[in-house]
């Protein structure tokens, strides 16, 4: 696709549109917005746009589809797969002056929200409430929770709450050729045609540029009880898991690490928050549970907890600490929250987000250190192993530039290969973007690719909006 410069001509026009300081042309200022959390990459936008409506994201894109102007919609800019990254220039259009709660539904437990909102922020307003929104990413302090549902975020409550998309009702949506609509409407249950709202969940900004976001929210949880649970290996850890399930607990979190990610992590939030971890990760321990229970009745939770003790107990398990002060608990979320910043911080990484049943978990984590050892990597594995979802986060560490970008790539497919082997896919929460792109046939096969290519057409006939990411 032959896309178009951004003349002066049109910069005037963009002008006219957000107002001259919503126009960002300066390099350094744009800079900014040309890399996110991916590996090293970085694409410097033509311009930045920072509109304040629906109305002006229409008659820009109406103004963009008419030249051929590619547009890039981006959030808080921490995606891990390049999905907001304009990496064929063109116009970035920041979502950060959508940041109003607009409404919090008491009565019918629903917000409605901008998408430039920040999604702890979001989830502080409804806790005020006495409400509960799930999803909590990483990245809750940073990501905007348009992001999210583009990307169709998880983290550590999704193992039992569901994802980002679990809780979308509705969407309003600039279309890439500048129409705005409404995708669904704000109920509980619809059968009303093919599922545009669910379409645009996880479709990262090529579909169309969502300017409104309505969420179905719950009641509050009142207690909660955190284990940390050591294991001998992380084969261990990872068979515990499928049989605590099959026990039929449901935890609210359900969480790995491999020691070498506490360690690091450990050193890592000592420096930014100036403060000594005092967990105990003892020495012989390669693995950790971190697992959650959650509700409003103590007696219940202590009940769980004990059978997921009683579970354990038939692996290789260590002592397992039992966290129930609010500074327990809050210590253990920030290592296990800080894990993906900590191993970046120490070594540029490739970022892995495979997925399979939890049963085959053992599998997925033998055969991915089996990979690493062929192809000269090392990697730190963490996750939401409860949703079978895994981080792998390759090490570049002494690795030459050149071996990193051939032989670790390979190793990388191999490692999806044996995903999709175990009945899994590449992606569970960061989406494709660019970074897993050349990996998508190993998933889909090409009548699949087919019918998402249609899809893509039917919102933007001219592709102008994310193009090259996903396929
Ligand atoms: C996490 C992010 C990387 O789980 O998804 O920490
Ligand atoms: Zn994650």
């Amino acid at each position: 696709m032959a896309f178009a410069e951004v003349s002066t001509g049109i910069i005037s026009e963009f002008e006219a549109i957000v107002g001259e300081q919503n126009v960002v042309i300066d390099p350094e200022k744009r800079y900014d917005y040309s890399h996110d959390e991916t590996e090293d990459y970085s694409f410097l936008p033509d311009v930045v746009l920072k509109p304040g409506s629906a109305e002006e994201i229409s008659r820009i894109l109406k103004l963009c589809n008419q030249h051929l102007i590619p547009v890039t919609p981006r959030g808080g800019g921490t995606g891990l797969s390049g999905g907001a990254l304009p990496i064929n220039k063109g116009v970035v259009i920041s979502m950060e002056r959508f940041n109003k709660i607009l409404n919090i539904d008491e009565l019918n437990l629903q917000a409605t929200v901008e998408p430039g909102v920040i999604t702890e922020i979001f989830q502080n307003a409804v806790k005020e409430k006495g409400l509960f929104y799930p999803p909590d990413p990483a990245s809750r302090g940073t990501c905007f929770i348009g992001g999210n549902v583009s990307e169709n975020s998880g983290g550590p409550k999704a193992v039992k709450y569901g994802v980002t998309r679990d809780y979308v009702l509705n969407l309003e949506v600039v279309l890439p050729t500048g129409e705005i609509i409404w995708t669904g409407a704000n109920v509980l249950k619809n059968s009303t045609g093919y599922n545009l709202t669910q379409l645009m969940c996880g479709s990262e900004g090529t579909l169309g540029i969502i300017t409104k976001i309505v969420f179905k929210l719950r009641g509050l949880p009142q207690k909660s009880v955190t284990l940390l649970m050591p294991f001998v290996t992380n084969e261990e850890a990872c068979k515990a898991i499928a049989e605590i399930f099959r026990a039929g607990v449901q935890p609210s979190g359900m969480e790995f690490f491999e020691r070498e990610a506490a360690m690091k992590t450990i050193d890592y939030c000592e420096k930014i928050y100036a403060a000594k971890v005092t967990t105990q990760f003892p020495e012989n321990m390669d693995a950790y549970l971190l697992c959650e229970l959650d509700g409003n009745d103590d007696e219940v939770l202590m009940r769980d907890a004990e059978r997921v003790m009683t579970v354990v107990e038939q692996f290789q398990v260590g002592e397992i600490l039992f966290a129930d002060t609010a500074s327990q608990k809050e210590e253990l979320w920030k290592i296990r929250k800080n894990i993906s910043p900590a191993v970046n911080a120490y070594s540029l990484t490739k970022s892995e987000d495979v997925v399979v049943p939890r049963a085959n978990l053992p599998k997925l984590i033998v055969g991915i250190k089996e990979i690493g050892k062929q192809f000269g990597f090392n990697s730190v594995c963490y996750g939401h192993l409860g949703d079978g979802n895994l981080h792998v986060n390759v090490m570049k560490e002494q690795i030459s530039n050149e071996d990193w970008d051939t032989k670790v790539v390979d190793g990388i497919g191999e490692i999806f290969k044996l995903t999709v082997s175990l009945g899994g896919t590449l992606s569970g929460e960061h989406g494709i973007g660019i970074a897993k792109k050349p990996y998508m046939p190993i998933a889909m096969g090409e009548a699949n690719l087919m019918v998402m290519r249609g899809i893509k057409k039917a919102f933007d006939p001219n592709g102008i909006l994310n193009p090259g990411k996903i396929f």
